[in-house]
């Protein structure tokens, strides 16, 4: 739904998306904006899919349609995971149709990833479906984990950049607020972030002997950052970006 939201013609501002992460809006100016494409970048365990799904939880305590796609992780794992850490009660609302959880490893979806299918013909059904499942559905926040292991097989970063633009065009053309998160294991990251509007970096930061989880935004289009690297904090009430810097 193409006039849903995102900016129109001749408006100045983006409507803002509250992001559901306490302390993370105001490192962006008062959140998402609206239509956008969001990467939140960062190696294992370092919180991506805790960021995205607080995302999504945010909006269904909302009353919005959202909808999740899990290219690696099935689904099944990630609703159990996500009630198992914050007590989050996703299968409620996949009931009552405000989450819509489309499961890339389902062999519904006749989109089985092997290495005997071709890479771009497999991104492009991935984009193809994407697209339908957006339209149909009408979410207002959708949320891709992780956008990586679907791109690690593509040969050149040109053909990357030219296939992550092709998947991002068409959610921006809905009018809908994506979170997207990227591993960075295969150390390709960069060149799917040069296709997203904003990019939010995540990492673990050993200060002696232990480990601090921290969070900075890297970009984002037409609007103010913060220049600050900030302590990141998980618990059992979920996620929150600390006032507090990891160095002195
Ligand atoms: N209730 C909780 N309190 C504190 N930490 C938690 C809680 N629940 C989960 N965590 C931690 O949150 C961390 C972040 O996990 P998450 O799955 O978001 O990372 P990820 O970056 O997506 O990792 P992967 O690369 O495996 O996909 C986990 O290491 C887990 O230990
Ligand atoms: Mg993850």
């Amino acid at each position: 739904m193409a006039g849903q939201s995102g900016p129109k013609e001749g408006e100045a501002r983006y409507p803002r998306v509250e992001s559901g992460i306490p302390g993370f809006d105001e490192l962006v100016d008062g959140g998402f904006h609206q239509g956008t494409v969001n990467t939140v970048t960062g190696g294992s365990g370092t919180g991506k899919t805790v960021f995205a799904s607080q995302f999504i939880y945010h909006g269904l305590i909302k009353g919005e349609k959202t909808m999740i796609i899990t290219p690696s992780e099935s689904s099944a794992s990630l609703k159990r995971d996500l009630n198992s850490s914050f007590g989050w009660d996703l299968w409620k609302y996949e009931k009552e149709e405000l989450l819509a959880v489309v499961d890339v490893t389902d062999p519904v979806l006749r989109l089985q990833k092997s290495i005997d299918v071709d890479t771009v013909e497999f991104l492009i059904n991935f984009r193809k479906l994407v697209s339908r499942k957006v339209s149909e559905e009408k979410p207002k926040r959708v949320f891709i984990d992780d956008l990586m292991a679907f791109f690690t097989a593509v040969e050149t970063p040109f053909k990357m950049r030219s296939l992550a633009d092709d998947l991002f065009g068409p959610l921006r053309a809905e009018g809908v607020t994506s979170v997207v998160t990227i591993g960075t294991t295969f150390g390709m990251n960069e060149i799917l972030e040069y296709g997203a509007d904003s990019c939010t970096i995540l990492d673990r930061i050993r200060i002696g002997n232990n480990l601090v989880r921290s969070i900075y935004v890297m970009k984002m289009r037409g609007s103010k950052i913060s220049n600050s690297i900030r302590i990141l904090d998980i618990s059992d009430e979920g996620m929150a970006v600390s006032t507090l810097q990891p160095y002195p």
